[in-house]
């Protein structure tokens, strides 16, 4: 079993990050493309490939696009999403560092479609190299015509795109947070239908904008380049193209992998060299925010959105951790809810309140004070929280917990019973900084 590159295919190749080679390799191809067509038959080639959006929802690319108004002034805005804060996942930042131009292309071509003159791509503060790189490539297209006034000539195109970087927060990578923290706000969610607009809509500054992820737009040039129809013929009916997965954890070998989407996802770690320092214990395929799924519900997994579900978690963004027999559940679980406690926005209750219980009950439990009751406690919290917040943080922070009880109860219930870890000379992790001292305890 091999990768499927589309996207990656170059990512190794001297100079490739620069203008001149990544014309070479058929760059700017699908801008030229694209340019050659009809608005609207630009984004019927994007439905004909059926690409989902790579930011976590998969959501249908072309129907955002489709969204924006076709008519009447033209102030949208475009916006690539590259803040990347999902743990366990950094594809969105290799791309930015190798291939930056096929993001370039991918807005550039997402721009005519739907007639945006701004772009912004909102990079994480942390990706310093990652928007350096960006940078030097929209400077380049500039000079090449790719972007600025008329480009490649086209009498009714002029599009310019920006550099925003955030400040390194989980929560601006919401889209409608994001768009808040662009416009110099606090990075706090807005309401979403059904009680207030969509993006394409009334987004940044009260224009339509469209927003995507960074793997999203750089499909954009190889389905303009080679047509929908070719995308399509790749991965699954529902699920077409490929994917990059970003495997992390106990692998001999992790990093980015590009595989078609259905494939199993045990082929994956076997891409990746396998599970080291044990057997494999349990896989998160998408990110921190996802279901965990214990090894003995892996076998005939297929990585595509319909076959997680069905596994019971999600695709989300690609990050795929990999843990072996040796790690701790219940340690994994308090670090995740200290994270989403760390990152909620504060701006709704059931997410401000409820994420700092769930870290504060696992700190009791990994400190040997739990008590068995914490254990349904736990998941009441959780569900308080899935459905009931302002934006997804709350359910992102309540599914990994919840499927973490469900799968392993056992070991929750170890570390209440015996006050230790079920894993034999498993050492917890030094607090660094729990929201609170653990009650009962002498610290
Ligand atoms: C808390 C939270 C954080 C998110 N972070 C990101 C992110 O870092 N990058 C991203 O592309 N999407 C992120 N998303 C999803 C975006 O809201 C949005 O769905 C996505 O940018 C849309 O692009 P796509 O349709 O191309 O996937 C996040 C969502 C939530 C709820």
């Amino acid at each position: 079993m091999a990768e499927l590159q589309v996207l990656l295919q170059h990512r190794n190749v001297p100079g490739i990050d620069g203008i001149d080679v990544y014309e070479s390799h058929g760059g700017y191809a699908g801008l030229r493309a694209a340019l050659g067509k009809e608005r609207q038959a630009v984004i019927d080639e994007v439905k004909a490939s059926g690409l989902r959006g790579r930011g976590g929802a998969g959501f249908p690319t072309w129907i955002k696009w489709n969204g924006l108004p076709k008519s009447g002034p033209a102030q949208h805005y475009l916006l690539c999403n590259a803040d990347e804060g999902e743990p366990g996942t950094f594809k969105d930042r290799e791309l930015l560092l190798k291939l930056p131009h096929m993001v370039v292309e991918g807005m550039a071509i997402a721009a005519y479609a739907t007639r945006s003159a701004n772009g912004f791509v909102y990079v994480r503060g942390e990706f310093v190299e990652s928007a350096t790189q960006l940078r030097r490539a929209i400077d380049q297209a500039h000079r090449r015509g790719y972007l600025g006034r008329n480009i490649l000539g086209h009498s009714d195109f002029c599009f310019d795109l920006h550099i925003h970087t955030g400040a390194g927060s989980y929560e601006c990578g919401e889209e409608t947070a994001l768009m808040s923290s662009l416009m110099g706000e606090r990075g706090q969610p807005r309401l979403k239908p059904p009680h207030g607009p969509l993006p394409v809509v009334s987004g940044v500054w009260g224009s339509p904008t469209l927003i995507n992820n960074v793997e999203t737009y750089a499909c954009v040039p190889h389905i303009l380049t080679h047509g929908g129809a070719w995308y399509a013929a790749m991965g699954t009916q529902r699920s077409p193209g490929t994917k990059i997965f970003s495997v992390s954890g106990h692998v001999a070998r992790p990093g980015n992998y590009e595989i078609e989407l259905g494939t199993p996802l045990t082929e994956l770690i076997d891409l990746a060299g396998g599970v080291v320092g044990g057997a494999l214990k349990a896989v998160i395929p998408g990110g921190s925010s996802v279901p965990i799924l214990p090894a003995e519900k892996c076998a005939g997994v297929t990585l595509d959105y319909e076959g997680c579900q069905a596994a019971g978690t999600m695709l989300g963004s690609g990050g795929f951790m990999v843990f072996n027999d040796k790690t701790d559940i219940v340690a994994l679980m308090r670090r995740t809810a200290q994270f989403y406690a760390h990152e909620s926005c504060g701006k709704c209750t059931p997410c401000r309140e409820g994420t700092r219980w769930m870290s504060r009950v696992l700190d009791r439990i990994t400190a040997g004070a739990g008590r068995m009751e914490d254990i349904d406690l736990l998941l009441s919290i959780c569900d308080q929280i899935d459905g009931r917040s302002y934006c997804p943080l709350g359910d992102a922070a309540s599914w990994p917990i919840r499927a973490g009880i469900r799968n392993f109860r056992h070991e929750f219930e170890h570390w209440v019973r015996h006050g230790s870890s079920p894993i034999p000379g498993f050492v917890p992790p030094v607090r660094s900084h729990g929201p609170s001292p653990v009650p009962g305890r002498q610290e």
